[in-house]
Protein backbone atom coordinates (compact mmCIF):
# COMPACT_ATOMS: atom_id res chain seq x y z
CA UNK A 1 0.00 0.00 0.00
CA UNK A 2 1.56 3.58 -1.22
CA UNK A 3 2.19 5.72 1.97
CA UNK A 4 0.44 9.38 2.67
CA UNK A 5 2.12 12.18 4.10
CA UNK A 6 0.62 15.47 5.22
CA UNK A 7 2.13 18.39 4.95
CA UNK A 8 1.37 20.44 8.08
CA UNK A 9 3.62 22.91 8.19
CA UNK A 10 2.78 26.08 9.74
CA UNK A 11 3.13 27.70 6.57
CA UNK A 12 1.47 25.63 4.40
CA UNK A 13 -1.79 25.33 6.83
CA UNK A 14 -1.80 29.31 6.92
CA UNK A 15 -1.77 29.94 3.46
CA UNK A 16 -3.87 26.57 2.46
CA UNK A 17 -7.02 28.69 5.08
CA UNK A 18 -6.61 32.02 2.33
CA UNK A 19 -6.73 30.09 -0.36
CA UNK A 20 -9.73 28.18 1.06
CA UNK A 21 -11.14 31.49 2.14
CA UNK A 22 -14.17 32.42 -0.81
CA UNK A 23 -12.95 36.22 -0.26
CA UNK A 24 -9.67 35.59 -1.90
CA UNK A 25 -9.28 36.57 -5.49
CA UNK A 26 -7.49 35.52 -8.36
CA UNK A 27 -4.16 36.95 -7.93
CA UNK A 28 -4.09 36.06 -4.45
CA UNK A 29 -5.16 32.74 -5.37
CA UNK A 30 -2.74 31.92 -7.66
CA UNK A 31 0.19 33.17 -5.80
CA UNK A 32 -1.08 31.69 -2.59
CA UNK A 33 -1.42 28.16 -4.91
CA UNK A 34 2.17 28.54 -6.10
CA UNK A 35 3.66 29.51 -2.78
CA UNK A 36 2.01 26.39 -1.48
CA UNK A 37 3.31 24.17 -4.16
CA UNK A 38 6.88 25.09 -3.67
CA UNK A 39 6.53 24.35 0.09
CA UNK A 40 5.44 21.02 -0.62
CA UNK A 41 8.10 20.54 -3.30
CA UNK A 42 10.46 21.07 -0.40
CA UNK A 43 9.37 18.21 1.40
CA UNK A 44 8.74 16.12 -1.67
CA UNK A 45 12.52 15.97 -2.91
CA UNK A 46 13.60 15.58 0.95
CA UNK A 47 14.71 12.03 -0.61
CA UNK A 48 16.28 12.78 -3.56
CA UNK A 49 19.58 11.21 -3.33
CA UNK A 50 23.16 13.12 -3.12
CA UNK A 51 26.54 12.67 -4.30
CA UNK A 52 30.04 14.12 -2.83
CA UNK A 53 31.62 16.37 -5.24
CA UNK A 54 35.11 18.10 -4.25
CA UNK A 55 34.61 21.81 -4.24
CA UNK A 56 37.47 24.73 -3.48
CA UNK A 57 35.73 27.56 -1.07
CA UNK A 58 38.03 30.52 0.23
CA UNK A 59 39.48 29.06 2.58
CA UNK A 60 40.25 24.92 1.85
CA UNK A 61 39.00 22.36 -0.45
CA UNK A 62 36.49 20.06 0.24
CA UNK A 63 33.89 17.31 -0.28
CA UNK A 64 30.60 18.54 -0.43
CA UNK A 65 26.99 17.10 -1.39
CA UNK A 66 25.22 17.95 -4.27
CA UNK A 67 22.03 16.15 -5.96
CA UNK A 68 23.10 12.85 -7.83
CA UNK A 69 21.67 13.74 -11.77
CA UNK A 70 18.43 12.00 -10.99
CA UNK A 71 15.53 12.71 -13.82
CA UNK A 72 12.64 14.32 -12.49
CA UNK A 73 9.41 15.16 -14.50
CA UNK A 74 6.30 17.23 -13.06
CA UNK A 75 3.10 16.35 -14.36
CA UNK A 76 0.08 18.88 -13.59
CA UNK A 77 -3.45 17.22 -14.66
CA UNK A 78 -4.95 20.09 -16.81
CA UNK A 79 -6.41 22.65 -16.19
CA UNK A 80 -5.61 23.43 -12.31
CA UNK A 81 -2.45 21.17 -12.08
CA UNK A 82 -0.85 24.19 -14.05
CA UNK A 83 -1.10 26.57 -11.36
CA UNK A 84 1.34 24.61 -9.18
CA UNK A 85 4.10 23.90 -11.54
CA UNK A 86 6.03 27.16 -11.34
CA UNK A 87 6.18 26.63 -8.18
CA UNK A 88 7.61 23.65 -8.31
CA UNK A 89 10.31 24.41 -10.85
CA UNK A 90 11.47 26.92 -8.46
CA UNK A 91 13.28 24.37 -5.89
CA UNK A 92 13.96 22.17 -9.12
CA UNK A 93 13.90 24.22 -12.08
CA UNK A 94 15.99 21.38 -14.41
CA UNK A 95 12.62 19.05 -14.32
CA UNK A 96 10.85 18.43 -17.13
CA UNK A 97 7.24 18.98 -17.38
CA UNK A 98 4.36 16.89 -19.43
CA UNK A 99 0.84 17.62 -19.17
CA UNK A 100 -2.01 15.47 -18.89
CA UNK A 101 -5.68 16.71 -19.79
CA UNK A 102 -8.82 15.54 -18.30
CA UNK A 103 -11.93 17.12 -16.98
CA UNK A 104 -14.66 15.47 -14.68
CA UNK A 105 -17.76 15.02 -16.91
CA UNK A 106 -20.27 16.85 -14.69
CA UNK A 107 -23.32 14.33 -14.58
CA UNK A 108 -21.11 11.02 -14.44
CA UNK A 109 -17.68 12.83 -12.23
CA UNK A 110 -15.73 10.59 -14.33
CA UNK A 111 -12.36 11.60 -16.17
CA UNK A 112 -12.21 12.14 -19.61
CA UNK A 113 -8.49 12.13 -20.93
CA UNK A 114 -8.00 14.89 -23.71
CA UNK A 115 -4.59 15.85 -24.19
CA UNK A 116 -1.64 13.53 -22.93
CA UNK A 117 2.19 14.82 -23.58
CA UNK A 118 5.00 13.24 -21.95
CA UNK A 119 8.95 14.06 -21.43
CA UNK A 120 11.06 11.54 -23.46
CA UNK A 121 13.09 8.65 -21.45
CA UNK A 122 9.47 8.24 -19.24
CA UNK A 123 10.79 5.00 -17.81
CA UNK A 124 13.88 6.67 -16.22
CA UNK A 125 12.02 9.69 -15.10
CA UNK A 126 10.44 9.90 -11.48
CA UNK A 127 7.61 11.46 -12.10
CA UNK A 128 5.41 14.03 -9.44
CA UNK A 129 1.90 14.15 -10.84
CA UNK A 130 -0.11 17.95 -9.26
CA UNK A 131 -3.18 18.86 -9.10
CA UNK A 132 -4.93 20.86 -5.91
CA UNK A 133 -7.83 18.74 -5.74
CA UNK A 134 -7.95 14.98 -5.11
CA UNK A 135 -12.10 14.63 -4.34
CA UNK A 136 -13.63 11.03 -6.03
CA UNK A 137 -9.96 10.38 -6.95
CA UNK A 138 -11.36 9.29 -10.50
CA UNK A 139 -9.17 12.06 -12.28
CA UNK A 140 -5.52 11.05 -9.92
CA UNK A 141 -6.77 7.27 -10.89
CA UNK A 142 -6.65 8.27 -14.78
CA UNK A 143 -3.19 10.51 -14.47
CA UNK A 144 -1.53 7.51 -13.24
CA UNK A 145 -3.02 5.48 -15.51
CA UNK A 146 -2.12 7.68 -18.77
CA UNK A 147 1.77 7.39 -17.23
CA UNK A 148 2.20 3.88 -16.63
CA UNK A 149 0.57 2.79 -19.30
CA UNK A 150 3.39 4.99 -21.20
CA UNK A 151 6.32 3.07 -19.36
CA UNK A 152 6.38 5.53 -16.18
CA UNK A 153 7.72 3.54 -13.22
CA UNK A 154 7.94 5.86 -10.25
CA UNK A 155 5.30 8.10 -9.57
CA UNK A 156 4.24 10.35 -6.69
CA UNK A 157 0.85 12.21 -6.48
CA UNK A 158 0.50 16.04 -4.93
CA UNK A 159 -2.46 17.69 -4.26
CA UNK A 160 -3.36 20.65 -1.97
CA UNK A 161 -6.82 18.97 -0.67
CA UNK A 162 -8.19 15.82 -0.48
CA UNK A 163 -11.08 13.99 0.05
CA UNK A 164 -11.00 10.38 2.33
CA UNK A 165 -12.33 8.94 -1.40
CA UNK A 166 -9.91 9.94 -3.08
CA UNK A 167 -6.98 9.03 -1.04
CA UNK A 168 -8.71 5.66 -0.90
CA UNK A 169 -9.54 5.48 -4.51
CA UNK A 170 -5.59 5.88 -5.45
CA UNK A 171 -4.57 3.88 -2.75
CA UNK A 172 -6.82 0.81 -3.93
CA UNK A 173 -5.86 1.34 -7.75
CA UNK A 174 -2.05 2.29 -7.40
CA UNK A 175 -0.57 0.71 -4.27
CA UNK A 176 2.76 1.73 -5.63
CA UNK A 177 2.01 5.46 -5.58
CA UNK A 178 2.32 7.43 -2.45
CA UNK A 179 0.23 10.35 -2.02
CA UNK A 180 1.45 14.08 -0.55
CA UNK A 181 -1.26 16.46 0.92
CA UNK A 182 -1.56 19.57 2.62
CA UNK A 183 -4.92 18.63 4.44
CA UNK A 184 -7.07 15.80 4.44
CA UNK A 185 -10.94 16.81 4.62
CA UNK A 186 -13.99 15.75 5.78
CA UNK A 187 -16.14 14.26 2.91
CA UNK A 188 -17.49 14.73 -0.66
CA UNK A 189 -20.18 16.51 -1.52
CA UNK A 190 -23.61 15.50 -3.70
CA UNK A 191 -21.91 17.39 -6.45
CA UNK A 192 -18.39 15.48 -6.12
CA UNK A 193 -16.65 18.68 -3.87
CA UNK A 194 -14.37 18.44 -1.55
CA UNK A 195 -16.04 19.86 2.20
CA UNK A 196 -15.09 22.43 3.13
CA UNK A 197 -12.71 22.39 0.01
CA UNK A 198 -11.70 25.63 -1.99
CA UNK A 199 -14.42 25.56 -4.46
CA UNK A 200 -13.89 24.89 -8.24
CA UNK A 201 -9.90 24.58 -8.20
CA UNK A 202 -10.04 25.80 -12.01
CA UNK A 203 -12.19 28.40 -11.50
CA UNK A 204 -10.75 29.99 -8.87
CA UNK A 205 -7.21 29.80 -10.41
CA UNK A 206 -8.04 31.32 -13.86
CA UNK A 207 -11.29 33.78 -12.99
CA UNK A 208 -13.38 31.35 -15.09
CA UNK A 209 -16.82 29.88 -14.17
C1 LIG B 1 -10.84 19.18 -10.90
C2 LIG B 1 -9.52 19.09 -10.16
C3 LIG B 1 -9.14 17.64 -10.40
C4 LIG B 1 -10.46 16.95 -10.39
C5 LIG B 1 -10.62 16.26 -9.07
O1 LIG B 1 -10.64 19.33 -12.26
O2 LIG B 1 -8.55 20.00 -10.61
O3 LIG B 1 -8.46 17.41 -11.63
O4 LIG B 1 -11.46 17.95 -10.55
O5 LIG B 1 -11.80 15.55 -9.03
P1 LIG B 1 -11.85 13.96 -8.96
O6 LIG B 1 -10.87 13.56 -7.92
O7 LIG B 1 -13.28 13.69 -8.56
O8 LIG B 1 -11.54 13.42 -10.31
P2 LIG B 1 -11.86 19.55 -13.29
O9 LIG B 1 -12.34 18.25 -13.79
O10 LIG B 1 -12.89 20.45 -12.65
O11 LIG B 1 -11.16 20.21 -14.53
P3 LIG B 1 -10.45 21.65 -14.66
O12 LIG B 1 -9.15 21.57 -13.88
O13 LIG B 1 -10.21 21.75 -16.11
O14 LIG B 1 -11.37 22.71 -14.11
N1 LIG C 1 -12.63 19.62 -8.27
C1 LIG C 1 -12.49 20.84 -7.72
O1 LIG C 1 -11.97 21.76 -8.35
N2 LIG C 1 -12.94 21.02 -6.47
C2 LIG C 1 -13.51 20.04 -5.75
O2 LIG C 1 -13.90 20.27 -4.59
C3 LIG C 1 -13.65 18.78 -6.35
C4 LIG C 1 -13.18 18.59 -7.61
Amino acid sequence: MGKVYVFDHPLIQHKLTYIRDKHTGTKEFRELVEEVATLMAFEITRDLPLEEVEIETPVSRAKAKVIAGKKLGVIPILRAGIGMVDGILKLIPAAKVGHVGLYRDPETLKPVEYYVKLPSDVEERDFIIVDPMLATGGSAVAAIEALKKRGAKSIKFMCLIAAPEGVKAVETAHPDVDIYIAALDERLNDHGYIVPGLGDAGDRLFGTK
